[in-house]
């Protein structure tokens, strides 16, 4: 966080995607819009500036970043082999909300991948991002452009307000269309393994691949040892609480869920239906299909999180793979808070 700097935001023209190209060439701070959320990007070969990165958002050290590249075929730079299976899902879908961790090449710094013998890659497929890593012509590091452990941004303001007082350009290229983050898939071991559900749905991944892909439950405990000997978590945004808004919220299963909000009036409501009738409280209705669902959530617990309710009740999705993802984030915005007790009424929760 440099003093005095600030953050301003443009609309993504050429002639702003040709100067953020500079500001990162010069060791600045880029914020740019993917097809999944806004990420904070640095020139993945400057270690000072992807230091920036790290200190603007408060995350540990340990923790990884993503290095998006405008293509498929800038893998070799950043890889020290290229698997069959990572042509074939790079093939498949980069463009796209898929990121690939990959046995790092030689030279990618320490700094990037946390000290991790491996590299996580993605060719993003939003117009401003691709325009942006063409003009650059090299790896952009960029983590979701938000402080640590709190929700993505989806739109350039939600990136100005995670940051006010960040000096970076940030470029508006509108809301983002698929509204939580890439899919993460391991093929630097024998078996390729999700390591976060995202963009791209896993069946998708298994039926490109040919085989079943194992889906990693809980990444958090599986640890690598630090050099002093403590364990750190592979996969940060594995934390079990993350993606996470600062007012408490809790899931709650749909048949307990007007009973539950009638009872507590100041929560905030999240759900697929419309609000029962008669409802005075404050209750927010999200498209029906997972694909609308996970487009909107982030910004509705944004907008939520700032209007100062006592709580977000957040009905419970479906159980099938189609929700994967939104599953995982809402476990994960909800981790180690428990649904308040109603005041005087016996409203089940869950
Ligand atoms: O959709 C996305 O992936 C967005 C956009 C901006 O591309 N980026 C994003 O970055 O979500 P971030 O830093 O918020 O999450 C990156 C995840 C972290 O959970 C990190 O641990 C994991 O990728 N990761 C990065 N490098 C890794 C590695 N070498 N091995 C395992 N996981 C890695
Ligand atoms: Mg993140």
């Amino acid at each position: 966080m440099l003093p005095g700097g600030m953050s301003r935001v443009v609309p993504a023209t050429d002639r702003a995607v040709a100067e953020a190209a500079s500001v990162l060439r010069g060791g600045g701070l880029v914020a740019f819009p993917t097809e999944t959320v806004y990420g904070l990007g640095a020139w993945a070969r400057d270690e000072d500036a992807v230091r920036k990165v790290f200190s603007a958002k408060g995350r540990p050290a340990r923790h990884p970043l993503i290095v998006h590249l405008a293509s498929g075929e800038a893998m070799t730079a950043w890889a020290r082999r290229v698997p069959a299976a990572a042509e074939r899902l790079a093939e498949a879908f980069w463009p796209g909300p898929l990121t690939l961790v990959l046995q790092r090449a030689e030279g990618v710094s320490d700094v990037v991948t946390g000290g991790q013998p491996t590299v996580a890659l993605r060719v993003p497929r939003h117009p401003t991002a691709l325009a942006l890593l063409r003009a650059f012509d090299d790896g952009v590091a960029a983590p979701s452009a938000n402080r640590f452990g709190h929700v993505s941004p989806t739109t350039a303001d939600h990136v100005a307000a995670e940051f006010p007082r960040l000096d970076v350009l940030v470029l508006d290229g509108g809301a983002c269309d698929v509204g939580l983050e890439s899919t993460i898939v391991d093929l630097s071991t024998a078996h390729p393994r999700v390591l976060r559900p995202g963009g791209v749905p896993v069946s998708r991944i298994a039926a490109a691949l040919g085989m079943p892909v194992e889906v990693v439950e809980n990444v958090a405990e599986e640890q690598v040892p630090e050099a002093g000997g403590a364990p750190v978590p592979r996969v940060p945004g594995s934390l079990e609480r993350h993606y996470a808004p600062r007012t408490a919220a809790w899931l709650v299963a749909p048949e307990a869920l007007a009973e539950a909000a009638a009872a507590r009036l100041g929560c905030a409501v999240v759900s697929r239906r419309t609000a029962p009738v008669g409802f005075r409280g404050s209750w927010r209705t999200l498209p029906e299909d997972p694909d609308g669902y996970a487009r909107g959530l982030y910004a509705t617990l944004r907008e939520l999180d700032q209007a100062g309710h006592a709580g977000i009740l957040i009905e419970r999705v479906p159980d099938d793979e189609r929700w994967l993802a939104v599953r995982d984030r809402l476990r994960r915005a909800t981790a180690t808070t428990r649904v308040p007790e109603p005041s005087g009424s016996g409203g089940r929760t869950t």
